[in-house]
């Protein structure tokens, strides 16, 4: 039978053979959560951007691991509509929401004071809120605010709290990167909005290649202190991500949706570093969606950029400078 011409157009091709290799990506058998029994009571975790999504996924998970869980959002109505239902489903009243805007540093700072005095432990960090779509804007602290939200503001914060992952070791961080980190660049100038970066959607993918140059380096300087750091791609996930962009691509993004991972299996890459006894001990490493050792882009494995990055984001929030490693 012939085709009507349109459908007979090389791009229906490329279209099949996409949503095909997705559909293929989205049935891989990765680690299985449900069969991991590590369980979490006397333990302190957060989870950033915890309200919606693969964060509310993650926490869900590690509440119903028994983990005192303190959800990290910029929202207090939507925070804590996430905590309600967080408890009711996982039974755990230890479910807390602790108000963090990561795009700004001072809520930064704040957030890190009031977890410094009332937790006596920090078992695990999972820095996963993060934004796309938005143009670029500078924030009243002189950040560009997609770079401030998704990397320089988890950086501090991170910072902030390495002396108590640091005493309740062994301890583990966990970066949500994107496997979109791939087609970014990155350059120190581009926090400030002195330059920006070119292509499609580059800001977000050079927030994210930071993501991986961040958790590298940190897991250098965190060497023998018994805390790791890892940074995970989730993958091609159904949550809220795209509500930024136009309504053609929020259109695209909804037609390909049987096709992508939904929120829980985008949530299992992250949990894996976060939980699986496999993962311990292992530090400074990047994790496909499938939960599998990957190798990161060639600019992500950049030692000189990574320290170099490190160092302007150590300028731009005001920490001392660390010891070279
Ligand atoms: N979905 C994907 O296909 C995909 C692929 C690769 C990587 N990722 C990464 O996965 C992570 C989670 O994204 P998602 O897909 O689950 O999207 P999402 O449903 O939009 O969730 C993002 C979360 O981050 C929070 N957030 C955004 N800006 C924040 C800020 N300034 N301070 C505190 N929280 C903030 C959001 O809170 P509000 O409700 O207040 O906005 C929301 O809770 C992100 O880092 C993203 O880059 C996602």
């Amino acid at each position: 039978m012939e085709l009507p011409s349109a459908c007979s157009h090389p791009g229906w091709s490329v279209l099949a053979l996409v949503l095909g290799l997705l559909l293929w990506a989205r049935r891989r058998r990765g680690w299985d959560p449900r069969k991991c029994p590590t369980d979490l009571t006397g333990k302190t975790v957060i989870v950033t951007g915890a309200n919606s999504g693969i964060g509310k996924c993650v926490a869900m998970e590690l509440a119903r691991r028994n983990a005192r869980t303190i959800l990290a959002c910029r929202s207090q109505e939507r925070g804590q509509a996430a905590v309600e239902e967080i408890r009711a489903a996982t039974g755990n009243p230890a479910v807390l929401l602790r108000l963090l805007d990561t795009g700004s540093l001072a809520s930064v700072r704040a957030f890190a004071q009031t977890v410094l005095r009332e937790e006596k432990r920090l078992d695990v960090l999972v820095n996963n809120a993060g934004l796309t779509g938005l143009p670029l804007a500078i924030t009243p602290e002189g950040l560009e605010q997609t770079f401030a939200t998704n990397y320089l503001g988890p950086f501090l914060l991170t910072n902030l709290l390495l002396d108590l992952l640091k005493a309740s070791a062994p301890a583990r961080i966990v970066n949500v990167s994107s496997f979109r980190h791939g087609v970014g660049t990155a350059d120190v100038r581009y926090l400030t909005g002195q330059a920006q970066p070119g292509g499609y959607d580059p800001i977000y993918n050079s927030t994210k290649l930071m993501n991986v140059l961040f958790t590298a380096e940190l897991a250098q300087r965190l060497q023998g202190t018994g805390v790791t750091a890892n940074s995970v791609n989730p993958g091609v996930v159904s949550t809220r991500i795209m509500r930024h962009f136009s309504w053609a691509m929020r259109t695209l993004f909804l037609l390909i949706r049987p096709f992508i991972k939904s929120a829980e299996q985008g949530a299992v890459s992250t949990l894996y570093c976060a939980v699986s006894e496999e993962v311990s001990g292992i530090t400074g490493k990047y994790f496909d969606s499938d939960c599998a050792l990957a190798l990161p882009s060639a600019a992500a494995r950049d030692a000189g950029l990574a320290r170099k990055l490190w160092e302007e984001s150590e300028r731009l929030t005001g920490l001392p400078a660390g010891p070279q490693h």
